[in-house]
Parts: structure tokens; sequence; C-alpha cells
């Protein structure tokens, strides 16, 4: 049967448009707090997170930092509190999120995104399941072909660790999903054993699999069709509902097209439409699915 897709130019703080409790699986990746290309978004979003940028700039201190990381994480706890509504019992969300480094004010540090976003879900009554890394291609400076370290790489101890890694976060609302035996859509959703064996095994390196993110991919922040491709075979059956609160270039509303599952995305900024449609235009052809596109007064 062709699937239905809803593609909403809207702020995913308020879902009104999606009933509680109809959405099987979330996939989606926020912006990342304390990444500088998110600086703005979130200053956008949040008028206070503009005024402490501007507070630390003129006399901040470490407590200002510390505002702005809460503040980053208190604006996205708005769209996890709607995602946990809108899940059905059992329903599954996984979150794709990095960990940011950034010297402020001369001091270097780690603002750990997943283990705030574990909390936040864990309050709002998320269980937290066991999540994945995802170990990204080497984003290590190089020089003549090898990794170069800068500074005193080879001198302990000032040397810092990389971020090799994201997180995709995986959390239930209540309960396991129960299934009537030979559930018809859910033995066509089956995988095969060496999937089983690779996707659920905790670190994900995409051995041999094409991850090279092309321009409009890195200006959006966009995650390989694979990781939604996973996520959504994992998680879902065919004909269910998947929802990206961040949709970002569209990614999740294609892989769930290619998937034979009904999708719904939302994303704020309408610049992203074009793209949006562009991305997801084979799969609808190929699938003859169906897509509504709601852009919000
Ligand atoms: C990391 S990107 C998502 C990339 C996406 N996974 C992809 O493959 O293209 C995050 C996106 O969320 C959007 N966004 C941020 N806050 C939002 C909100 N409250 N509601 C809807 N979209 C939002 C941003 O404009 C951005 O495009």
């Amino acid at each position: 049967m062709p699937t239905q897709h809803r593609i909403i130019i809207g702020n995913s703080q308020q879902m009104t448009e999606v009933t509680s409790g109809s959405v099987q699986l979330i996939v989606t990746s926020p912006p990342y707090p304390m990444i500088a290309m998110w600086d703005e978004l979130f200053c956008k979003g949040e008028p206070k997170i503009a005024k402490l940028w501007q507070h630390l700039e003129a006399n901040g201190s470490d407590e200002t930092v510390r505002q702005i990381y809460d503040a980053m994480h208190d604006n996205l706890a708005k769209v996890w509190a709607e995602t946990y509504r809108v899940l059905a019992e059992g329903g599954i969300a996984a979150i794709n999120v990095g960990d940011a480094t950034r010297s402020i004010n001369g001091k270097f540090q780690l603002f750990p995104n997943h283990t705030r976003i574990t909390e936040i879900c864990e309050k709002i009554g998320f269980i937290t399941l066991p999540y994945i890394l995802w170990k990204k291609p080497t984003t290590k400076p190089k020089y003549k072909g090898k990794v170069a370290f800068l500074g005193s790489g080879f001198l302990p101890p000032n040397a810092y660790v990389t971020l090799d890694c994201e997180f995709i976060l995986l959390f239930r609302k209540g309960k396991l999903r129960k299934f009537e035996p030979h559930h018809t859509e859910r033995y066509e959703s089956k995988f095969t054993k060496a999937q089983r064996d690779e996707w659920f095994s905790q670190i994900w390196d995409f051995k041999g699999v094409h991850q090279t993110a092309s321009e409009l991919d890195r200006r959006t922040a966009a995650y390989p069709d694979e990781v939604a491709e996973r996520l959504i075979r994992m998680f879902s059956v065919k004909g269910e509902m998947v929802l990206d609160p961040f949709l970002g270039s569209g990614t999740t509303v294609k892989i769930a097209i290619v998937n034979d599952r009904n999708s719904m995305g939302y994303e704020t900024d309408p610049k992203l439409l074009q793209t949006i449609t562009q991305k997801i235009e084979k799969a609808k052809k190929d699938k003859a699915a169906s897509v509504t596109i709601v852009k919000r007064s």
C-alpha cells in the first residue's frame, strides 16, 4: 500500500498536528548545543540565549557559560517532551547527538550533550536503552596524509582526546510492544542474521559504506541514509509511523518512503523546503508515496 508523508514547516516544540500516542518511532538529530554552527539558531529560538552570549562577551564567567549550555538544553527539552507525548506505548526514540568541545575565554572543556539529553529524557519518563556509538570518519587534522596532532601532542600531560564518535541514544516509552502471532507486516519487515549482528552491535563504523558527506549534507548536518535506514528497520514495522522533529534536509522522510513506513517531519527553516523536496523526489516517485507539505502561518 502506498505510504503517506507530511512535512511541516514549523516548530516541533508544539506538534499540534500529531495525535498523542500515534507514532511508533522517532528518528532524529537535533542541533548540537555548544557546537558553533548552531549558536545562531539557538539565539533566534530563545532570546535569553542571545542575551547570555552578549553578557559573556562583556564580562561573563564560567557561570554564564553554564547558563548558556543549560538554556540550550532547556530549549531542546521542549521537543523531547512533545516526542514523549506523540509516541505510542512501547515506541522508541532514536536521537543522534554528538558531544561538543570548545574553548571559551581561554578555557577548553567538554560539553557532554549525550549525558544531558539522557538525564532530561529520563525525567520526562523515558526508559533508557543501551546506546550506539557511531564512529565517524576521522575529523582529525591531517598533514601529508597522516593524522596530525597540534602543539604538544607527544608530550604528557596536556593533550586532549579527540571526539571520534557520535551517540545514537535509544529510549522507549513504557513497556515492550506486543504483536499478534505471525503479524504479517512484522514478518515482512524481518532483517537478516548478518544485519542483526551488525546493526545491534554497539559500535557502528560503516566499514565499506560510502560515508563521504556532500557539501549540502555538511551544510545541513545531515546524517547518512544508512543511519536512518538501520534505525527505521531495527525499530519499526512496515506501514507504521516514523517522525523526525528536526528534519533538516529530509533524510528520515526519504528513508521512511523507501522502507514502506509512513512519516512526518518538522523543520523550522523554510529555506530547506526545496532541499527536502529534491531529496525525497526519486523515492516518492518510485514508491508512489503521497507527500503533503504544511506551512504553518
Ligand atoms: C542536525 S539538523 C538535522 C539534519 C537531518 N538529520 C538530516 O539528515 O538532514 C537539525 C535541524 O533541525 C532544525 N530545527 C531546529 N530546531 C527546530 C525546532 N524546534 N523545530 C523544527 N526544526 C528545528 C534546524 O533548522 C536543522 O535543520
